[in-house]
């Protein structure tokens, strides 16, 4: 039998890694990650616990990738793992959080390989514990979207995260004001150059992927 651990690495800071990352990736024979230019934020948090073993980065194409291209991955895991081992594929964050991990996961579930997922400290929960803004008090409810913020489903929302800001920052920003919102971007949480704005100019004009905006509806005065 083969298996894969699914192990989130948390927002960045090695410090957030938790025991059983740890434990999963010194048991694994080989470590995949998914290529990015020859180079992986995930795999950057975990290199002091990679050591000497073998890495795998995946390719997938750029735009949308297709079933076929995560039975292709599925197919080179499965190859790269040998008999009675196991192997980890690595994702920034959570694996359960819009991650490719997800769609791989049942590709290789298909081959026979067990599976298993290590969870990990989602970028928004580390930046919830910076700017010591709660998520969520009783009776809040709380929308977590990588994309277009739906005006019908803010109005029933009391917070928000918004992850993936480079798609439509303004668009966003100018619905959570008109809809009574207080935010604040936060790029690059406990990674170097980590930085907190709350300025609309200044949170506009920076253009990081790595970023998200969290959002509290305001009291009524
Ligand atoms: C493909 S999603 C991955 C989400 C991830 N699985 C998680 O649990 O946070 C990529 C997005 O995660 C967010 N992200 C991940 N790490 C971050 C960090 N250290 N600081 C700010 N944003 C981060 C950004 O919004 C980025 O666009």
């Amino acid at each position: 039998m083969k298996k894969l651990f699914g192990v989130g690495t948390g927002p960045g800071d090695k410090e957030y890694l938790t025991l059983k990352a740890v434990k999963a990736m010194e048991n694994a024979d080989v470590i995949f990650a998914p290529n990015n230019n020859g180079k992986n934020m995930a795999l950057d948090t975990a290199k002091d616990f990679i050591e000497e073993k073998k890495i795998v980065l995946i390719d997938f194409p750029m735009g949308k990738v297709k079933k076929k291209d995560y039975k292709k991955a599925a197919e080179l895991i499965k190859k790269e793992i040998s008999d009675g081992k196991s192997g980890v594929f690595l994702t920034i964050g959570d694996p359960m959080i819009y991650s490719t991990f997800i769609y791989l996961m049942e590709n290789i579930e298909e081959l026979g390989v067990e599976v298993e997922v290590v969870p990990g400290i989602t970028s928004f929960l580390a930046g919830a514990a910076k700017i010591k803004i709660p998520i969520t008090v009783k009776g809040d409810r709380f929308l977590l979207v990588d994309d277009i913020v739906d005006e019908d489903v803010l109005a029933e929302t009391d917070s928000i995260c918004i992850l993936k800001t480079t798609k439509n920052k303004e668009d966003v920003i100018n619905l959570l004001e008109k809809n009574r919102f207080s935010y604040t971007y936060i790029k690059r949480c406990s990674l170097e150059g980590e930085k907190v704005l709350k300025n609309k100019e200044e949170i506009l004009e920076d253009k990081d992927y790595i970023s998200f905006i969290l959002g509290r509806r305001k009291e009524n005065d």
